[in-house]
């Protein structure tokens, strides 16, 4: 592998914080190529030195920074939130975590601002409200593509950087005031609060499209982390209810400046069942006691909001768009064991519109909203699959379940995961 592209199949929460821990033991970099602080990433460490076991939710800093020899990047695509990185930092080292020569921040990233926080949150408020983390993820992309973003490396340059703030903040001012009644922001003290980022964050920033050409170049193994999932792509998911970003495989050049050549396979994380936070269409979502469950067994509530998961079954039909868009070659399937005990496991393998089988994905949301999963559905089983430690120990039904949704999507399970450790990790025989 020189470039391994791992991304969330559905609608994020797949576990990619998980996978991209376990697999980062055999990679040499691992790094982030869009989203932001509205990730949140669950790596559970195992009990050592006489500690108990410790789980760590990831916002913005690669989920490659438990394994020592990892160096960590934030790509250009990401738009970082300095607070919550200085915070997620401050957490890690605390925790001795070095980070210290580990992590590489790209000068060419967008800033997140206070004022896109409240831009999200003004918006949030209004009648097109799509229920988002309130990261000012939105608002920040929306400056990046406007050209009047604010960039990693004007951090280094105070007169650029004082410019580019009072020019952003008297515009973003009047949009709060005229539109929503906010509170101003105060020029002088987020010049202040910013200009001060430059000496923390110095260490870290450089750029690193060049530092992963010359990794390449040395045959260095990296790992490309998506944030969020497929089905929350700003031009491939159920648009408008959808991240900023580019979470599909493509985003991964465009988001750490590396060429598709480079790009040796693709992983697809898909979740043994479906979960989605926020609003939007979601044609398996389960509105009953099924759903709860899910929920409750999965531990189904979000790593960054702690806003409860709609929860559903699995979704044949998203996922081999999903599939196709990203040119996913295996899937690592997470969260097998929630779906322990159920006497039956239904799988969405077609939707109907108006009383006919849809041909092809639909892409504006009405239609999606409307349609009427047709479902198959597999016999269940009854052993707990936790504690089991190859594959070939699952249980008859729940072997008969992957090979037969590997069928259903024409592609290969790779892994399997039955738990947030790492080591509830089968490969696929
Ligand atoms: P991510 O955003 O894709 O990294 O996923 P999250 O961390 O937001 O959510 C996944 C949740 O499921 C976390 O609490 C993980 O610790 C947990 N998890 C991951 N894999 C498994 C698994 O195979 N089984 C169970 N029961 N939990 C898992
Ligand atoms: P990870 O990386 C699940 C959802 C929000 C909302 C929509 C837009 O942990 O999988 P945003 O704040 O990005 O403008 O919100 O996207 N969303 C996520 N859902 N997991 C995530 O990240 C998400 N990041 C954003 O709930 O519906
Ligand atoms: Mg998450």
């Amino acid at each position: 592998m020189p470039v391994q592209i791992i991304l969330g199949a559905q609608w994020g929460d797949e576990g990619k914080g998980k996978i991209v821990d376990h697999l980062s033991e055999n990679a040499d970099i691992v790094a982030r190529y869009q989203g932001g602080a509205n990730a949140g990433h669950t790596v559970v460490l195992p009990p050592s030195k006489g500690k108990p076991e410790k789980e760590y939710v990831l916002h913005l800093i690669p989920s490659g920074i438990f394994h020592s020899h990892v160096i960590c990047v934030i790509g250009n695509g990401v738009v970082l939130d300095p607070v919550a990185l200085m915070t997620e930092i401050k957490q890690l080292k605390e925790a001795g975590i070095k980070i210290a020569g580990r992590l590489l921040i790209s000068h060419n990233a967008h800033l997140i601002m206070p004022y896109h926080k409240m831009l999200d949150a003004a918006r949030e408020r209004g009648e097109e409200k799509i229920g988002t983390t309130g990261r000012g993820i939105g608002p920040a992309y929306n400056d990046k593509y406007m050209r009047t973003g604010i960039r990693v490396v004007d951090l280094l340059n105070r007169d650029v950087l004082c410019k580019k703030l009072k020019r952003n903040i008297e515009a973003n001012n009047e949009i709060l005031n005229k539109l929503y009644n906010s509170q101003s922001l105060n020029v002088d003290e987020i010049i202040h609060e910013y200009q001060e980022f430059d000496r923390k964050l110095d260490e870290y920033i450089t750029d690193t499209s060049e530092y992963l050409s010359s990794a390449l170049k040395r045959k260095k193994r990296i790992l490309a982390e998506g944030a969020q999932g497929a089905l929350l792509d700003v031009d491939h998911g159920t648009y408008p209810f959808v991240t900023s970003s580019n979470p599909t495989s493509g985003g991964a050049c465009t988001g750490l400046g590396i060429p598709p050549t480079a790009v040796d396979s693709i992983v697809g994380i898909v979740k043994a069942y479906s979960t989605r936070v926020g609003n939007g269409p979601f044609p398996t979502e389960l509105k009953n006691e099924i759903g709860e469950h899910l929920r409750k067994t999965g531990g189904e509530y979000g790593a960054t909001t702690g806003r409860p998961r709609r929860c559903g079954w699995l979704d044949a039909v998203s996922l081999r768009y999903s599939i196709r868009v990203n040119g996913i070659q295996k899937i690592a399937l997470t969260k097998l064991d929630v779906l322990d005990g159920f006497t039956e496991i239904k799988v969405c393998t077609d939707f109907k519109f108006g009383g006919k089988k849809l041909h092809h994905y639909p892409t504006d949301a009405q239609t999606l909203d409307a349609v009427e999963p047709v479902y198959h559905i597999f016999k269940g089983w009854q052993t707990k699959t936790s504690d089991i430690k190859s594959f070939g120990k699952l249980p008859k039904e729940a072997k008969q379940y992957i090979e037969a949704l590997s069928k259903m999507l024409d592609t290969k399970f790779w892994m399997v995961s039955v738990g947030a450790r790492r080591d509830q990790t089968l490969m696929v025989r």
